[in-house]
């Protein structure tokens, strides 16, 4: 990939995982650690890009000229994304967002001596982040979705996949594995990346800041 292929192209990515409050000190997380999502925030950044990166609860830091906003749930990421979506010409979804939040939020801790010995939590579903910028797509505006998947077969992978980005309504999905020391947390990636005609376009694998640009090889 050539250097500074990106120069001022304004791109928009979130990364992390959202992490949704029960009570004052607890939450409902998930495992991804932000490294994939930084690493396209690096690349691109060192391809000339204009980044701005929306960080849900990452496990590693981010460089100090990136372009940060701080967010936790999934609702402060819709609310952010929707925001620098306004003027993004790229947008890629690669944090992990909660599907689900708690019904409630209680003001204080959950007390078992309150509850007794089964506690049931009513969820209700989150906004699809992915879904409603892709409704609400600029002209020219590429949005790129990921696929966390721990379908181990490969053909029902491909399956998955194509199912959702026609779902999700972008131009790109990245498909990858999850799961028995693969995605999450770890300093490798592989991934398959489909387009909205459900044809693989690009497969990589190798270390995250490889993948992003492989990823980011579809923009330039
Ligand atoms: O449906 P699933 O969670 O597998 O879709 C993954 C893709 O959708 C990722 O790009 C993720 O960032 C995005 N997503 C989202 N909002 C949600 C759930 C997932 O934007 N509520």
């Amino acid at each position: 990939s050539a250097l500074h292929d990106l120069t001022g192209r304004r791109v928009l990515i979130s990364a992390g995982g959202t992490r949704e409050p029960l009570d004052p000190v607890r939450f409902l997380g998930n495992r991804s650690s932000g490294k994939q999502g930084v690493a396209l925030a690096q690349a691109a950044l060192a391809r000339g890009a204009h980044v701005t990166l929306v960080a849900a609860n990452l496990e590693v830091p981010v460089p100090t000229s990136i372009t940060t906003v701080m967010v936790s749930s999934a609702l402060e990421m819709h609310e952010a994304m929707a925001l620098a979506a306004e003027s993004a010409e790229v947008i890629i979804m690669a944090a992990a967002v909660a599907d689900y939040r708690p019904k409630t939020v209680q003001l204080g801790k959950i007390k078992k001596e309150d509850v007794g010995n089964t506690l049931t939590l009513e969820l209700v579903k989150n906004p699809d982040i992915l879904a409603s910028l892709s409704a609400a797509r600029r002209r020219g505006q590429l949005i790129i979705g990921f696929a966390a998947e721990t379908e181990t077969d490969a053909d029902r992978l491909l399956t998955l996949g194509r199912a959702k980005i026609s779902r999700k309504g972008c131009d790109y999905l990245v498909i990858n594995r999850v799961g028995q020391g693969a995605g999450f947390g770890t300093e490798r990636n592989t991934v398959t990346v489909l387009d909205r005609h459900g044809v693989i376009v690009n497969e990589a694998s190798g270390s995250k800041v490889s993948v992003a640009n492989c990823i980011l090889d579809l923009i330039g």
